[in-house]
C-alpha cells in the first residue's frame, strides 16, 4: 500500500497534485490511501519522551490516523506546499510525531519507499529545499528516498502554482518531474516487493 500525505491546510495545489500521483500508482496496479492534515488536529511533539518508555505517543489526536496508515504503507508521498522556502509546519509537525513510531519500533521505516512533492507559488521559491527536508526525514529515519532521477529531474517532484489551482494544473513541467519521480518510485517498490 501506498500512502500518500498532504501537509497543505487547503484543498488547492498541493491536494490535487497529490492525488493525481496516486492515480497514476492505482493505474499501475498499486493500493493506495490519502491523508490531509486540512481540517484535523495534530499537535507538536513536546519532547516529553513518553514515547521512549511507552512506546506510543500520549498525544490523541488525528495523528493516530496517520499512524495507521503508515503501519501498512510500503510506499509514502509526503507533499508540502513551499511556506517560506520550507515545508509547511503541518507536514513538520506530522514527520515530527513519527518519532513515537521510532520509539516503538527503530526498524519502523525500514525498507519502506519514500518520495517527495512540493508545491511552491513562486517558480523559483524553494521546493528543492522543501524538498530536502522531506528526503532527509526518509534518511534519518530508515526509508529509501527516491528522486526524479539524473537527466533533467528534480530531487522530487517540484511544482509552480502561482498560488492557484488553475496555476498548477497548467505546470507543465511539474507534472513532467511528478511522472518521472512517481516511474522512479514505482520502480523501487516493485523491487521491494520481488
Ligand atoms: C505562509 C506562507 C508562506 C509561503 N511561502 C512561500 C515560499 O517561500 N515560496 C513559494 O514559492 N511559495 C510560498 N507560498 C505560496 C504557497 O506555496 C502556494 O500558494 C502553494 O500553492 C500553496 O499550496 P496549496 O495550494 O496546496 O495551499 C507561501 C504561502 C504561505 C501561506
Amino acid at each position: 500500500m501506498i500512502v500518500g500525505i498532504c501537509g497543505s491546510p487547503r484543498k488547492k495545489a498541493t491536494e490535487h497534485v497529490l492525488k493525481e500521483a496516486l492515480t497514476i500508482l492505482k493505474k499501475m496496479g498499486f493500493k493506495t490511501a490519502f491523508f490531509t492534515v486540512r481540517g484535523k488536529k495534530i499537535g507538536f511533539c513536546t519532547h516529553c519522551d513518553y514515547c521512549l518508555e511507552n512506546k506510543k505517543c500520549i498525544i490523541e489526536d488525528d495523528m493516530n490516523e496517520v499512524y495507521a496508515l503508515l503501519k501498512d504503507a510500503e510506499g509514502i508521498i509526503l507533499a508540502t506546499p513551499v511556506y517560506n522556502g520550507g515545508i509547511s509546519a503541518q507536514t513538520k509537525t506530522v514527520m515530527d510525531r513519527c518519532r513515537a513510531l521510532v520509539a516503538a519500533d527503530k526498524n519502523f521505516f525500514k525498507h519502506k519507499v519514500g518520495m517527495a512533492i512540493a508545491v511552491g507559488g513562486d517558480r523559483i521559491g524553494g521546493q528543492e529545499m522543501a524538498i530536502q527536508q522531506i528526503i532527509t526525514f526518509y534518511i534519518l529515519n530508515g526509508a529509501i528516498p527516491v528522486s526524479g532521477g539524473f537527466f533533467g529531474a528534480n530531487l522530487g517532484a517540484t511544482f509552480w502554482s502561482k498560488d492557484t489551482l488553475e496555476g498548477v494544473k497548467g505546470d507543465e513541467e511539474g507534472f513532467r518531474s511528478l511522472r518521472k519521480t512517481v516511474r522512479r518510485f514505482a520502480e523501487f517498490l516493485r523491487r521491494f516487493e520481488a
